[in-house]
């Protein structure tokens, strides 16, 4: 034990256990017979919900590093990418084979009469090159282009919620139906966007650098003895 913590970070630990887990639960509760009467649009919200959770927590890393100085979730970026290119692969191929059972002209006519389909198709299909690009080899051979074209993350994570709050056919105006999750994933999104315009992280930075002056100084005054 004492030397995976050697090895591997607590954060490090804490994202390879979340994404794998949550894997293994699902497979368990498909070989137990645990899931619901209607296990295939289970799987399809189980998947997709774990792909946009991963996706919005890469996206988080950033923001984390901004705010606290924290560079580690830096390092974690590229795993929680995959991951969740990983489970929208398995979200997918659920879609397309245990749902449609491979017929090819019914998934393109479902995915052209429901518009919430296409946007998850257009948020998959620009998922494919960040993943494929994510390692050094491809940082190194891309250069400047490469950081440019893993910006489209912020493209994809509004898409994916639009994908998932559209699906959910609530009405986010009169506040009805399925739509407080989604809700959720839309206003962390808008904070994470709003926070890389560049005026608004330099007042990020400042107020983080004010805050911890303000700490040490209170921290200062704590230990020196008072006569
Ligand atoms: C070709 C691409 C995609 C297809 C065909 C597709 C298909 C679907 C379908 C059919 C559902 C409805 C399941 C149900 O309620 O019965 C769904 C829901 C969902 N999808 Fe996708 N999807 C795609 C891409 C994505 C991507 C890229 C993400 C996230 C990164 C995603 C995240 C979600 C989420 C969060 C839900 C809602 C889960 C819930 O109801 O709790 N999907 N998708």
């Amino acid at each position: 034990m004492k030397s995976l913590f050697k090895r591997y970070t607590p954060l490090q630990i804490i994202v390879h256990l979340y994404a794998w887990s949550a894997l293994v639960h699902l497979l368990f509760d498909m070989a137990t017979g645990n899931l619901s009467a209607n296990p295939i649009p289970e799987l399809e919200q189980r998947t997709g919900r774990h792909a946009i959770t991963l996706l919005i927590l890469a996206l988080a890393c950033t923001p984390l590093n901004t705010l606290f100085k924290w560079s580690e979730p830096l390092k974690r970026r590229r795993a929680l990418g995959l991951y969740a290119f990983m489970y929208a692969t398995i979200h997918i191929i659920i879609f397309i084979d245990l749902d449609y059972g491979l017929a090819w002209s019914l998934i393109i006519q479902t995915i052209f009469e429901k518009p919430y389909i296409v946007v998850g198709m257009l948020a998959f299909l620009m998922l494919i090159p960040l993943a494929f690009t994510s390692f050094d080899i491809w940082k190194k051979r891309l250069g400047k282009k490469w950081k440019r074209l893993h910006k489209i993350i912020y493209l994809i994570a509004p898409l994916a919620v639009l994908h998932y709050a559209w699906g959910k056919k609530g009405d986010f105006f009169r506040l009805q139906g399925e739509i407080i999750l989604p809700l959720i994933y839309a206003v962390i999104v808008i904070i994470f966007l709003v926070m890389r315009i560049p005026q608004v992280r330099k007042i990020t930075a400042s107020l983080r650098d004010r805050i911890r002056l303000l700490f040490r100084k209170r921290a200062l005054q704590a230990e020196t003895p008072s006569r």
